[in-house]
């Protein structure tokens, strides 16, 4: 069958404001949106550009906006959509666009190292490695699933009125060494968090866990580094 893709275009360098073009291709119901959009580069228009490198939901490099929501776009098939022969294609919002579908990640990466995402611990070093029991380890989970697609953070409305606010992905980050039982600078990463710019800002709209690719209970993570903070009398 027949899809038509209305995608965004802009090339900062030489068109004066956005405007979207239109590709109708020949398409199967399993194809990925990534496939369409490959097909469109390679037979069509090779001036499109977007990300993309695993094809699978592992990268995080493809979250875009696909009729109106956010998603990865390899993780979204022609059939999983109601209206199979249109589709609408923009790129993140909240980041600047670099081209096309590209958008510039740098101030969600610069957010992200705001809350130190490695593991703190000034104790000695054991002869082995720093162990963590299953159990312990279940509490972490969610968060080891995120790819650092910028969904979540592109989609929350408080990181659209406060450029400051953390967002989303840096706090999920954070909770998993506030978390980590493994991670001794827990108070102090609390203190760091107990701002609004950080755990505060979050309103609980949920829009983050909404659109979260890998089903990540985001907004819950963030509500317990604000019980965490009350908790340690912060
Ligand atoms: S929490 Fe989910 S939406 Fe946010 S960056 Fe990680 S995988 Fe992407
Ligand atoms: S291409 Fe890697 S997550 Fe989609």
């Amino acid at each position: 069958m027949k899809s038509t893709f209305i995608i965004f275009r802009f090339d900062p360098d030489v068109d004066p404001k956005p405007h979207y073009a239109e590709y109708t291709i020949e398409v199967e119901p399993t194809d990925k949106i990534l496939d369409c959009l490959n097909k469109i580069r390679s037979e069509h228009d090779s001036t499109l550009a977007f990300r993309a490198s695993c094809a699978h939901g592992i990268c995080g490099s493809d979250a875009m906006v696909i009729n109106g929501r956010i998603a990865l776009a390899c993780q979204k098939l022609i059939r999983d959509f109601k209206t199979g022969n249109n589709f609408v294609i923009e790129p993140l919002p909240l980041f600047r666009v670099l081209k096309d579908l590209i958008v510039d990640l740098d101030p969600f990466f610069e957010m992200h190292r705001r809350v130190r995402p490695f593991l703190i611990n000034q104790e000695e070093v054991p002869e082995k490695e720093r162990q963590q029991s299953p159990d312990q380890q279940k509490v972490i989970d969610p968060a080891l699933r995120c790819i650092l697609c910028a969904s979540c953070t592109a989609a929350c409305p408080i990181s659209r009125v406060n450029p400051e606010y953390v967002g989303p992905a840096a706090l999920l980050r954070a909770f998993r060494y506030v978390y980590d039982d493994r991670d001794t600078d827990t108070v102090a990463r609390l203190a760091e968090l107990n701002t609004e710019d950080g755990a505060w800002g979050c309103k609980t709209m949920w829009w983050c866990t909404e659109v979260c690719p890998k089903g990540i209970p985001v907004t819950r993570c963030i509500g317990q580094i604000k019980r965490a903070i009350k908790e340690h009398g912060l």
